[in-house]
């Protein structure tokens, strides 16, 4: 196949950290030699006892344990903060750039240092201790990462919950992890428009079992008035006037976990995905280093939410760990204009820019103007993460945005993998729109086939990953064994990412989307079971399919089958009730974007449902059928064809 390739421009390898040679000369010595390769690497943080033991993991089968540093002790939030202070304590640590032009803030690492041992404290006289959750469910205020940090420096484990997700996701993930403590905000701000955060808590902690929490921190983000529950509920700013700004950082194991994050899979409710400390964040700052070639001086923005793990990796923990300036922005992409990205580039002259394909094609439709009305002059690297980069977007964001002059990484990795896995560097890889080239160093993919054998050179197939990396998951919250049933026994031995992916002849790769009952909507991932549970949760349904089709802005779009019980009648009415259920059930994200009423679903006759028809007819690619004389019922299909729903 003929690609377009972009060379490494020559300005951009002059001054990078790593060209050409040095990837190869570092990759292969981290793939011959995994142990001594991260021994050095390790030390890139401080640690209050140096690490003997280095790299502890097996894929099984018959045992999956992952362990890295196992014997060395630190904390997160010593080296984010405190290791930084002699050397930078005046320089800006956060940029934060609210929903509204007007509002900005520049917090200095001095200044975070005070804030983060402040909320520290909060928590601590309200009985927070080493290896507890607290639940932080925040707009992205620096209070955001201010809490997460606040946690690390207790040793505490943060679960953020995305402010987008209902009073029911949020009670999930509360009761799933027991935390007795959560952080929120009175209201959130995007777009102009406020989010009830305070309100959606209450109504979480009411459908918990009584005295599951004890208390409620509330950062006053927009003064609204909210109800406070005597006890339980106090405003952070009251709180933190009770205590002081000095609060030592708590020694911790380098297993010890740092955060859960909850994250949807292909089956059952979401998991709890554990990160620890002294791996997860050697790996989040090296990948941010060198992905990104970051450099002493650079304003580095990734436009994620602290929801995500793209928002905790590379808003928060990387950068602060390379003692950069990270910009953190509260609002929409379109708010109040469609240049917004470009007015705030241009404001804080933003070098370094990290964002979704979502997010690029729904820029580029506004046209080129809004872009080219601003200067752009400081973007030196641009990055994308999330879902498949399509090439129309790529070019768009590389002769429009970047004007040619900035290679583009497109990042491949997942809420599992706690950092980057494949990604050119922008000093070392020539660039093909649309694929995520090469490994980063340490990590080893693998394309296999159905029956797991291992495909070799040009080939398509699952994409897997044959040795661990620091930053990789190490358990699902309370369920290892869910951990290995989900990861590693797909295909025995190997971590088993959920992606199909493509080679090249190049060895370059493809992220071709997933391969699994996981739909990607505009980079947010969904669990198709989950939308049908929420569905079926609906006294009018009584069976409910989810597949993913394409969707020109978001990727993937969600399209749901659903069967109505006996005599209710299908009705444009009762379709924007059960978009409105799911929508509250889950929260916007889940928003089915089309319903079909099916009088039936395709089934087999043991009575499981066929995807794989649903999925076809969906894309609308009725010629790929395939054999349907399986079905228990093949006329259904005649039916789902003649009633689909037309796609966005
Ligand atoms: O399908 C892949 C897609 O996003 C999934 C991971 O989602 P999540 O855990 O929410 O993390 C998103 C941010 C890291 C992957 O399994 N994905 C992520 N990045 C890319 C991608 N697909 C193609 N290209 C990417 N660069």
């Amino acid at each position: 196949m003929n690609h377009r390739i972009v060379a490494v421009p020559d300005a951009v390898r002059a001054r990078a950290h790593i060209d050409e040679a040095k990837y190869k000369a570092w990759y292969d010595a981290s793939i011959n030699d995994p142990e001594g390769f991260w021994r050095e690497h390790g030390k890139r943080i401080d640690w209050f006892k140096p690490y003997t033991r280095v790299k502890e993991t097996s894929f099984g089968p018959d045992n999956v344990s992952i362990r890295w540093f196992a014997d060395g002790i630190t904390n997160v939030a010593h080296n984010c903060i405190d290791r930084h202070l002699a050397s930078r304590g005046d320089q800006v640590a956060i940029i934060w750039e609210g929903d509204d032009p007007a509002d900005t803030r520049r917090i200095t690492y001095r200044e975070l240092h005070a804030q983060v041992g402040r909320m520290a404290n909060v928590l601590r006289n309200r009985g927070v201790a080493k290896g507890d959750r607290v639940t932080i469910y925040l707009p992205m205020i620096p209070e955001a990462a201010v809490a997460m940090l606040a946690c690390a420096r207790l040793g505490a484990i943060h679960s953020v919950v995305f402010g987008g997700f209902s009073p029911d996701s949020l009670a999930g993930r509360i009761q799933g992890c027991a935390s007795r403590l959560i952080i929120t905000a009175d209201e959130g701000l995007r777009g102009g428009r406020t989010v009830p955060l305070k309100a959606n808590v209450d109504a979480a902690i009411a459908r918990l079992p009584a005295d599951s929490v004890d208390h409620v921190i509330v950062v006053r983000r927009t003064g609204g008035a909210v109800a406070m529950e005597p006890g339980r509920d106090v405003y952070y700013d009251a709180a933190a006037r009770e205590v002081t700004e000095e609060c030592p950082a708590a020694h911790v194991e380098a297993e010890h976990p740092l955060f859960l994050l909850y994250t949807s899979g292909s089956t059952g409710q979401p998991k709890g995905v554990v990160h620890t400390t002294g791996g997860y964040l050697v790996y989040a700052a090296m990948t941010h280093q060198y992905v990104f070639d970051y450099h002493e001086g650079d304003v580095y923005w990734c436009t994620a939410d602290v929801g995500w793990v793209t928002g905790h990796s590379y808003i928060v923990y990387g950068p602060l760990a390379n003692g950069a300036t990270t910009l953190m922005f509260e609002g929409i992409p379109t708010y109040p204009s469609v240049a917004r990205f470009w007015e705030v580039v241009d404001k804080h002259q933003v070098s370094i820019f990290y964002t979704a394909p979502t997010a690029i094609r729904s820029l580029m439709s506004a046209g080129a103007e809004p872009v080219q009305r601003t200067s752009r002059a400081s973007l030196r690297i641009l990055g994308s993460v999330g879902e498949p980069i399509n090439p129309e977007a790529w070019e768009w964001y590389y002769r429009v945005v970047g004007e040619e002059r900035c290679p583009i990484v497109d990042t491949w990795w997942q809420t599992e993998t706690g950092g980057i896995l494949i990604s050119p560097l922008p000093g070392a890889t020539p660039l093909k729109p649309g694929s995520a080239t090469r490994p980063f160093f340490g990590v080893k993919p693998v394309v296999v086939d159905g029956d797991n054998r291992v495909l070799e050179g040009a080939c398509e197939g699952n994409l897997c990953l044959d040795e661990s990396w620091p930053g990789q998951m190490r358990t699902v919250w309370g369920d290892h064994a869910r951990f290995v049933q989900t990861y590693f026994s797909t295909f025995p031995g190997r971590y088993f990412s959920g992606d199909g992916c493509r080679r090249d002849e190049d060895g370059d790769y493809w992220i071709t989307g997933r391969v699994d009952d996981v739909i990607n909507v505009s980079g947010h991932r969904m669990g198709t079971a989950e939308v049908e549970s929420a569905l079926v949760a609906h006294p009018q349904v009584s069976e409910a399919a989810v597949v993913g089709y394409p969707h020109s802005l978001k990727g993937q779009g969600i399209y749901a089958y659903v069967t109505l019980m006996q005599g209710v009648e299908p009705s444009e009415a009762l379709r924007k009730e059960l978009v409105a259920w799911v929508r509250r059930e889950i929260g916007p994200i889940a928003s089915p974007d089309l319903i079909q009423f099916a009088p039936g679903l395709p089934k087999t006759r043991s009575g499981k449902i066929m995807r794989r028809i649903l999925r076809k007819i969906a894309e609308d690619d009725f010629a790929a059928l395939g054999d349907t004389s399986t079905l228990a019922d093949p006329a259904v299909v005649d039916d789902l064809i003649e009633n689909r729903q037309n796609r966005a």
